[in-house]
């Protein structure tokens, strides 16, 4: 065997060893949120390699399909707002608008686009006021498929000599069964082809979508997250995570269902963490960003929106509570705050 066949044989393994053995177990994991998607446009090879560099232990896609059925990294199937698709004569007529669970959206959707022809765009920074200098990168990078974003945590394990986990979300999954492109099956058979369905491998499948989640379930034993918003408290209720329990092995709630926010301060934690606890689950709350807009008022340095408050006060109060993992689009300072 050639030196590189080695290397990406032996990254394999490690990407697919138990998390016992690949982290200190002492430490909540750090999860790169669409990559380090604070200092890059998100969801990009150049997002997920800085968060890497930068000490993430997973990195996320976000996963939606094409019309020949490929899996392909954005946060929703609409993709005007993180590509140049607008920019791009060819493609003008495909604008439409369709109804996505229940909200009626107009643009350009992956699933009228085949992969060949999705590959043609680039990748832009969404958030171009709160965050110009990663919108320096627009225009870099391509929308990578689910198997380059696999193939860069293994590549990436076998360089950094420590193992890279993928913490893959099922986007719009009742919608895409909707249009017959099951993203359940897709996603399944991927990590199934790649070594890496099982439960010791270093993968989370995550979802808003209960039903989702339980027909995962049935077609691969990877570990499964259940994503919970601000929007539903009931859910992580002690019986809500009972409940959760049933199927899945953790819960990402909003970070504010842990930690809430009193008079624009950080207030104590709520009982999720040790009600997750006693239901046998783990916790990876969402999403911690370091911008004063996205931060309590009592943390906001300055009056800048896109200044950087003490978001390392949140990382430490998270951390504090017992959460096993965070999401951020910062993972440096998620790491510096882990410590
Ligand atoms: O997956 C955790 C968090 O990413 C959920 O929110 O909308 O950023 O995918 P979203
Ligand atoms: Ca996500």
């Amino acid at each position: 065997m050639d030196l590189t066949r080695r290397a990406f044989a032996l990254s394999s393994a490690a990407l697919a060893a138990s998390p016992a053995m690949a982290f200190d177990a002492r430490k909540p994991i750090v999860i790169a949120h669409r990559g380090a998607s604070g200092e890059r446009p998100e969801h990009t090879r150049a997002a997920y390699l800085l968060a890497i560099e930068q000490g993430a232990d997973f990195i996320e896609p976000d996963l939606v399909l094409t019309k020949d059925g490929h899996l392909v990294v954005r946060h929703e199937n609409e993709i005007s707002g993180t590509t140049d698709v607008a920019a791009h004569p060819e493609f003008a007529a495909r604008k439409t608008a369709k109804v996505i669970d229940g909200e009626r959206i107009e643009g350009w959707f992956t699933e009228d686009f085949t992969l060949d022809e999705l590959k043609t765009l680039r990748a832009r920074e969404r958030l171009p006021q709160l965050r110009p200098v990663s919108a320096k990168f627009d225009g870099c990078d391509a929308i990578p498929t689910f198997q380059e974003v696999i193939d860069l945590a293994k590549q990436q394990s076998a360089c950094c000599g420590r193992p890279i986990g993928i913490y893959p979300e099922m986007k719009h999954p009742a919608y895409f069964a909707s249009i017959h492109l099951p993203i359940e099956r897709r996603l399944a058979e991927a990590l199934t082809r790649n070594n890496l369905g099982g439960v010791h491998d270093l993968v989370f499948v995550q979802s808003f979508e209960p039903e989702s989640l339980r027909n995962f379930q049935a077609m691969s034993q990877a570990k499964l997250v259940q994503l919970v918003g601000a929007d539903r408290p009931e859910m992580v209720s002690a019986d809500g995570l009972k409940r959760i329990a049933s199927y899945a092995h953790g819960v990402g709630p909003d970070w504010s269902l842990v930690i809430p926010t009193q008079g624009g301060a950080l207030g104590p934690p709520t009982s999720l963490v040790a009600d997750a606890r006693a239901a046998g689950l783990q916790v990876h709350p969402w999403t911690v960003r370091a911008e004063n807009r996205f931060l309590p008022t009592s943390l906001r340095k300055g009056a800048d929106p896109a200044a950087h408050g003490d978001v390392g006060a949140v990382f430490k109060a998270l951390y504090a509570a017992g959460v096993q993992g965070v999401f951020s689009d910062f993972p440096r300072l998620a790491v510096k705050a882990r410590g």
